[in-house]
């Protein structure tokens, strides 16, 4: 049974809201709003829902985001010479979601569709080998990008249709969470239109995504591309979250049982100066002290194209204090990097790949309890990563 914490207001039935627009004012002819009763209506999943949140937000833990579409996963082979095939995309998988002790630092992992249902070569669902080291399988289930007509060259995420079913289908599968990534350019305006769109979007998303038992990861993640400084990353930041939210709301979203995927906020790739990992912390912890309530259980960074040991700084300064939220970790280059580049498609490269992500897992455990020293990290791992116009 839901708990009484976790019920969702029945809109309507609002007294407070009383079946009126929050954006329409009252003629003083008007009647008074009727006084009903305060209705409520506890959604199916909401108590596993929370719960998937909590796992997933747990100290010393963080999110191993391995969800590059077919596309994007040829790209990542194809930087160590191998072909984009089925097998390749498995054998690089298995390879990570076997890690031995991988748990002890990853509490979920973001799959793409096709390994939601792929097993290891013995025949061992990658789900089954998730759930045994203790880490929540979950699944992206946007459709990618398009061109978003009105804009400024902006785009617009895909893959609201039969968003219920797939995602009813992916739970059956054993998905216990969503992602969906959309994307907001500080270069490109951001228009007002791709603002809501973008936000509009994800809260349709979040609502679906809960209604069928998944937790739902919300990630508008604003890019790095441009030249400005970190005071426009800030105001942009602002003004998306707020947006968020306001959807969030209207939508009856459960905020104790969503996770958000920011970007840190940042100077622009190309600005002239880099920010210090201090700066970064106070500008993103202000951005999101004002803009995301307590509720919400967990922030899991996107790492965005930066450095491995940069992504592990920057989340390590932002939790030299006690934050309202678990503050932790959803990287998908800052934690593959070393390991594509150790294992170069080489069988007897297998355990020293999963020994190098272990060792970026485990350093960003520690900096998700603020415990992380830079000391003996390698000259790669402070090699950038970031790809003008980036896609996923
Ligand atoms: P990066 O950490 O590579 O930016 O990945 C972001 C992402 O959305 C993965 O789910």
């Amino acid at each position: 049974m839901a708990s009484a914490s976790f019920v969702k207001p029945n809109v309507l039935s609002s007294p407070w809201i009383a079946q009126r627009s929050f954006t329409t004012h009252p003629s003083a002819s008007s009647p008074p709003p009727p006084r009903v009763s305060f209705a409520i209506r506890a959604g199916a999943y909401s108590d596993e829902l929370v719960k998937t949140a909590k796992s997933i937000a747990s100290p010393g833990r963080g999110i191993l985001a391995i969800d590059e579409s077919n596309a994007t996963c040829g790209k990542r082979l194809a930087s160590i010479g191998l072909d984009n095939t089925e097998d390749n995309r498995q054998a690089y998988r298995q390879l990570l979601l076997t890690t031995p002790g991988l748990g002890d630092y990853i509490s979920g992992a973001i799959l793409f569709e096709e390994t939601l249902y792929q097993s290891t070569k013995d025949g061992k669902t990658f789900v089954d080998c998730l759930r045994h080291a203790n880490i929540v399988p979950g699944i992206k289930v946007d459709k990618g990008l398009s061109p978003l007509p009105g804009s400024n060259d902006e785009s617009w995420c895909q893959g609201l249709d039969g968003l219920a079913s797939r995602s009813a289908e992916y739970y059956k599968q054993g998905a216990r969470f969503a992602k969906w990534r959309t994307v907001v350019s500080v270069p490109c305006g951001p228009s007002a239109l791709a603002v809501k769109e973008a936000a509009w979007g994800l809260a349709r998303y979040a609502a679906i995504s809960q209604e069928n038992g998944l937790v739902p990861i919300v990630e508008p993640e604003i890019l790095l591309d441009g030249d400005h400084p970190i005071e426009r990353t800030l105001e942009v930041a602002e003004k998306v979250w707020s947006e968020v939210f306001f959807y969030l709301a209207q939508n009856n979203v459960m905020f104790e049982g969503i996770l958000l995927k920011p970007s840190m906020v940042t100077p622009g790739a190309e600005h002239k100066n880099r920010a210090s990992p201090e700066t970064v912390a106070e500008f993103t912890l202000t951005m999101l002290k004002r803009r995301v309530p307590p509720a919400v259980p967990g922030i899991m960074f996107l790492s965005g194209g930066q450095s491995e040991a940069e992504a592990t700084l920057n989340l390590n300064a932002m939790n030299q204090s006690p934050n309202p939220w678990h503050v932790s970790f959803s990287y998908a280059r800052a934690l593959q990097n070393s390991v594509l580049r150790t294992w170069q498609g080489k069988p007897e490269k297998i355990e020293a790949s999963q020994k190098a992500l272990l060792v970026r897992a485990k350093a960003n455990s520690l900096a998700q309890l603020g415990k992380y020293s830079a000391e003996g990290e390698n000259e790669d791992a402070k090699k950038g990563m970031f790809v003008k116009g980036y896609t996923y």
